[in-house]
């Protein structure tokens, strides 16, 4: 990738938004920063008591050694994450909107106090517990964004009840994979969701994931669309039946700081999605101080994160740390462009939005449609916008900063991962100076380094490497369902003493970090992880399919597309019916999100004469780089390659 940072511009922070917030210049930032490296237990400490509301107060800060794989933190603290998320709230903001709720059509809209929270939450939690759910006991959630799903996640979290929430995408097969292997004891879906008019099967999906769960014995549905589902008595109940004879008070758990707070699988460089699991107070605490500082978050704010709560974005950021700060936040059930590219804009305008926090692929697929989008709409309530998920390219940076925040608002580009329970690399209102593309400074506390391959730590500016983060932090993964060597394995041992993010990284001459993607076998679609062994294993399970291999490629508006090459067994024919057959075995294995972008047939694949898939030399191909291919002499058979790159025009 080119080196953006040098052609890049300089933006000082917006004075609008500077005057009033909490870290008025960089210099600010940057004591601070440094206060919170030189006396880490001291600064973690002080936040987690004023911070979270404790039934008992911990008594050690910090227990941990990351060469061992040993990540605990705030030992002997008992806390409740929903009770912080709510309860706390009630003397002070029961009155207040806690969920803003837009459905599928502009302005059909919900408005959730933090009163009535309480009361749905403590319904839900009892109808849980009335039905054999304890502390302990896993939950699988399957929900469109509707109000209900934050509810099911936070009822959990009262009584303790492990959530695994499933990106309501993902296949029934992918479902049932991860209800097996986190033991889920019941299942909180919905009928049906709803997408720009179109309408989603939820409780269908979990019927067929569900026959092959046995640990599963009930299913919660939530009526939605209301459209007839099949329900199987007395295993299936109608949540909102159960919930109307259930009392509007349920006492909480009283949790450990480290007990499980949720799962949440993500893709890895092998087959098997990994179940990341996240703890009580690290993770709240957390949460909760991104939140109100990257976002420059104040009481009266309307913060929108757009994010859907199937991903840790929606997790941390419309869930747990929103709430947690008694803020009003926003739930969006529908997509960008329905009913027009201008749907985010009308939102802002009708809720006085203030901070809006989306991924770059959505702002590529709408700067696309115009600006008269944008225009039509007031955005004056706007101050900060964030982006995640992707590396934002420097053209949606500036359209996002000039036509949707008028010059007026900060971008915050928030480096982070499923693994790190919240925002770790990011500019912060008020005080960052800020370049496009670039992710710019650590948050407090955080310490990123770049690696060579042998562990080195690179210093200085103006260098490149493997991004790690050299110390322990809160709202770190604790480990991996069912697998803690598996999460020794990929994130501790390659460099004993580091956390390895698996990201590739480049500190320009003035220490402004700039992500440049992953340098694992794991590629980036719209902001999404997607394990390209996950999608060869999908490929191959197909009778026609020999051998498959998967690589990512540029594209326009995801940012890396699917490319699947394929080789097909004796007797198959490369034709439109077959590539079809082969896009819905994936479509079935894992949703529709996995599915190629482009499937090339092949008779060969570019490898060495140990049989390795050069993968190297097929990203060229796909991404039509071929003038520089590299050294292929080292090939079975070279010839290989001519092949491909004349098919590949043909695409
Ligand atoms: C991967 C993590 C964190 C929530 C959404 C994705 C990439 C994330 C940025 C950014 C460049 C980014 C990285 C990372 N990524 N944010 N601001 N700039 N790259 O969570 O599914 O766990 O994926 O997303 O490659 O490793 P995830």
């Amino acid at each position: 990738m080119a080196d953006r940072s040098s052609v890049s511009q300089l933006f000082a922070p917006p004075a609008r938004v500077s005057d009033g917030s909490f870290y008025p210049s960089h210099g600010s930032y940057e004591k601070m920063y440094a206060q919170s490296l030189e006396n880490p237990e001291a600064f973690w400490g002080s936040q987690a008591e004023v911070q979270i509301d404790w039934f008992h107060q911990f008594t050690q800060v910090s227990d941990c050694d990351l060469a061992s794989g040993m990540v605990a933190w705030f030992l002997g603290g008992k806390l409740n994450v929903c009770h912080n998320c709510v309860d706390r709230h009630l003397s002070i903001r029961g009155d207040k909107v806690a969920i803003l709720w837009e459905g599928d059509e502009p302005g059909d809209v919900r408005k959730i106090t933090y009163r009535e929270l309480h009361r749905e939450v403590c319904r839900l939690a009892n109808v849980l517990r009335h039905n054999g759910i304890r502390k302990g006991d896993r939950v699988a959630i399957y929900m469109p964004m509707i109000p209900e799903a934050a509810f099911a996640m936070l009822a959990c979290a009262r009584i303790g009840a492990v959530h695994s929430v499933v990106f309501a995408g993902f296949s029934a097969e992918a479902l049932r994979d991860r209800i097996q292997d986190a033991r889920c004891k019941a299942v909180i879906t919905a009928d049906e969701g709803r997408r720009g008019k179109k309408t989603i099967p939820l409780k269908r999906p979990v019927d067929e994931a569900v026959m092959a769960c046995p640990t599963v014995e009930h299913v919660f549905m939530v009526r939605h669309t209301e459209s007839k589902v099949p329900f199987y008595e007395p295993r299936d109940i109608d949540l909102g039946e159960a919930m109307k004879n259930e009392r509007p008070y349920c006492p909480v758990e009283h949790m450990d700081s480290e007990d499980t707070l949720f799962l949440l699988y993500t893709s890895g460089s092998t087959g098997k999605p990994k179940g990341i699991s996240h703890t009580s107070a690290g993770y709240l605490l957390y949460a909760m101080l991104t939140h109100r500082y990257v976002f420059d978050y104040r009481e009266d704010d309307v913060f929108a994160c757009v994010a859907d709560i199937g991903w840790i974005t929606g997790h941390s950021y419309v869930v747990y740390g929103p709430l947690a700060n008694g803020a009003t936040t926003v739930m969006f059930e529908s997509i960008p462009t329905y009913p027009d590219a201008g749907r985010y804009w009308d939102m802002v305008e009708r809720h006085r939005i203030t901070q809006f926090y989306t991924a770059p692929t959505a702002i590529r697929a709408i700067a696309r449609l115009g600006d008269e989008f944008v225009k039509r709409y007031d955005r004056s309530s706007l101050r900060v916008l964030g982006s995640v998920g992707e590396p934002i390219n420097p053209e949606s940076w500036n359209w996002y900063y000039n036509v949707v925040g008028e010059g007026r608002c900060n971008i915050v580009d928030t480096w982070w991962q499923t693994e790190t329970g919240g925002i770790m690399i990011t500019p912060l209102p008020g005080a960052t100076h800020t370049k496009p593309g670039s992710a710019t400074f650590p948050f407090f506390g955080i310490v990123p380094v770049l690696l060579d391959d042998q562990g080195n730590e690179i210093e200085g500016n103006g260098v490149s490497g493997l991004l790690a983060i050299k110390s322990p932090w809160p709202s770190m993964a604790r480990t991996i369902q069912g697998d803690h060597r598996r999460f020794a394995q990929t994130y501790l041992d390659p460099f004993p003493g580091y956390y390895l993010t698996g990201d590739g990284c480049r500190r320009d001459e003035d220490g402004y970090y700039w992500i440049t993607g992953r340098v694992d076998d794991v590629i980036n679609v719209s902001g999404h992880r997607m394990g390209t062994a996950e999608v060869e294993s999908a490929l191959v399970s197909h009778p026609g399919c020999a051998e498959a291999a998967v690589v990512g490629f540029p594209h326009e508006i995801k940012g890396q597309g699917i490319f699947a090459y394929v080789i097909l067994k004796e007797g198959f024919d490369a034709d439109a019916e077959l590539i079809g057959e082969l896009r819905n075995e994936v479509r079935t294995h894992i949703g529709p999100i996995a599915v190629p972008d482009q499937i090339l047939i092949t008779p060969g694949l570019p490898k060495t004469r140990s049989g390795k898939i050069m993968r190297r030399i097929l990203r060229k191909i796909a991404s039509q780089e071929t003038g520089e291919l590299g050294d292929i002499s080292t090939l079975a058979d070279p010839s290989v390659v001519e092949l491909l790159i004349e098919k590949r025009k043909g695409l």
